[in-house]
């Protein structure tokens, strides 16, 4: 039992609910975690630099399809949630959460600065007996290296002062079965006070937390769960090119692997890598690395694999055109699906953009149905999506499913007489000459 009494104090009002978090980011990722503490019983107040969101979340609705608009009328109604872009008001929260984004440069190195933006807030009101926490992904070092100093460059002491950690966000838009609330939370803190505090808030709104020894290994576990990802979905890719040179479907190949009970988990070949997290992160550990002088050749080749992949699919719309004795220059190509998962609306890093830039290039005349996606502005014009039904009945030259969400009518497709060019197996058990699956 510490005898801090900004620790004490803190913990306190954690444990009583009486805790102010302060959420920095109104995202995918902050949205969800503020209507979440709210739901809890914390007053929560939302931070955002877009006026837009913060009026949105004011009027009770929301803008993020995971936060369901009863909940975030009512914690708003309740008085338990607002949203503000005034920064001075950080002064009066107990907890700080920070969930900004972390893109990369062109060249392709961490871009932190909207992380030092919001720091920079926090340092100008920082007061004793403050939580930070940072949310965003992020190479390790990070908290120690870049958010620690800054917060102490007016004289206060992480761990002693004001607490600090970093917590991963872990979660996936979209998904039915996992959510804010059932993904368990990893935390580390700058020292044991930290992470204490820390685990106390999370454990009054997650189901489970995981405690680890420093904000580093915090740091890490984020970067290798979605490296993880990104280089088995780089193996599966290569995979798929070379069970189609071999004449072997790929998808069944999976298919079957999968009955497997133990050693093996599934991963899906695709257009290439979208979001803002799978394309993007691996590149903050190697961008880290190299700086011990450490080269990542597992990143390095996956990237190089997945971000071939557009071309690749664009090369399967050739083919599947050559059958008919047309060039893709001229030819009418819609595509199915341009967000970059199913279900959801996020543009961020999506292939399909890449697969449109290509075929664009050669010459296709392009047209696209996403019903989360009503516009795109792509090479300097605006697109809009056309319903699936009226763009069949537009008879294209060929169709390239991008993105297998939901509602599509895959029989429709079928039966419709265009050429399918299937990145996502969404055709699955249905077999025609004119299917050509990646
Ligand atoms: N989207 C995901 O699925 C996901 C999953 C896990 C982790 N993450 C990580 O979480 C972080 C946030 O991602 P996101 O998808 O929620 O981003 P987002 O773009 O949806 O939201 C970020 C919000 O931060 C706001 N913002 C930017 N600078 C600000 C500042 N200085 N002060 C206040 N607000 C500011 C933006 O206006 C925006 O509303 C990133 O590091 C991302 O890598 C995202």
């Amino acid at each position: 039992m510490t005898s801090n009494p900004n620790h004490q104090g803190l913990l306190e009002r954690i444990r009583t609910r009486k805790a102010r978090i302060g959420v920095i980011g109104l995202g995918y990722v902050g949205l969800p975690l503020a209507v979440e503490f709210a739901r809890q019983g914390f007053d929560v107040s939302g931070f955002d630099v877009d006026e837009f969101k913060t009026g949105e979340i004011n009027a009770g609705r929301s803008y993020i399809p995971d936060v369901s608009q009863a909940e975030l009328s009512d914690a708003v109604k309740a008085g338990r949630l607002r949203g503000t872009t005034r920064m001075a008001d950080l002064a009066s929260m107990d907890v700080i959460d920070i969930c900004v984004p972390t893109p990369l440069r062109k060249t392709k190195d961490p871009d932190l600065s909207y992380v030092v933006r919001a720091v920079e807030a926090v340092a100008a009101t920082l007061k004793k007996g403050q939580l930070v926490i940072l949310e965003s992904t992020t190479y390790p070092g990070t908290t120690d290296e870049v958010v620690q100093p800054m917060l102490e460059s007016r004289g206060m002491t992480a761990d002693v002062d004001f607490f600090l950690a970093f917590s991963p966000e872990r979660v996936d838009p979209g998904n039915q079965k996992f959510n804010t609330r059932n993904i368990p939370k990893v935390v580390g803190g700058v020292g044991v006070a930290s992470s204490e505090a820390a685990a106390l808030l999370y454990a009054s709104t997650v189901d489970t937390v995981v405690q680890v020894s420093s904000t580093r290994v915090a740091e890490m576990v984020k970067l290798l769960e979605n490296t993880f990802r990104a280089v088995n979905i780089g193996l599966v890719n290569e995979l798929a090119l070379m069970c189609h040179k071999m004449d072997i479907d790929v998808w069944e190949v999976i298919d079957a692997a999968k009955t497997k009970p133990f050693g093996f988990m599934p991963f899906y070949p695709g257009p290439g890598l979208g979001g803002h997290c799978i394309p993007i992160d691996p590149s903050y550990l190697s961008w880290k690395a190299r700086q011990y002088g450490f080269e990542c050749r597992f990143i390095e080749l996956a990237g190089t694999i997945n971000s071939a992949m557009p071309d690749y699919v664009v090369e399967r719309v050739a083919e599947a055109l050559n059958t008919v004795r047309k060039p893709i220059n001229g030819s009418r190509v819609h595509l199915i699906g341009v967000a970059y998962k199913k279900d959801v609306g996020d543009m961020r890093e999506s292939p399909a953009l890449d697969v449109l830039e290509l075929l664009s290039k050669r010459g296709a005349r392009l047209s696209y149905s996403d019903p989360f996606v009503p516009q795109l502005v792509h090479g300097g014009h605006t697109l809009e999506s056309i319903d699936l039904t009226s763009a069949l009945t537009a008879k294209p030259d060929c169709a390239v499913i991008c993105t297998d969400h939901t509602s599509f009518d895959y029989d429709a497709l079928v039966s419709s007489d265009t050429l399918l060019v299937d990145t996502r197996n969404a055709l699955r058990n249905r077999q025609s000459p004119r299917i050509f699956r990646l």
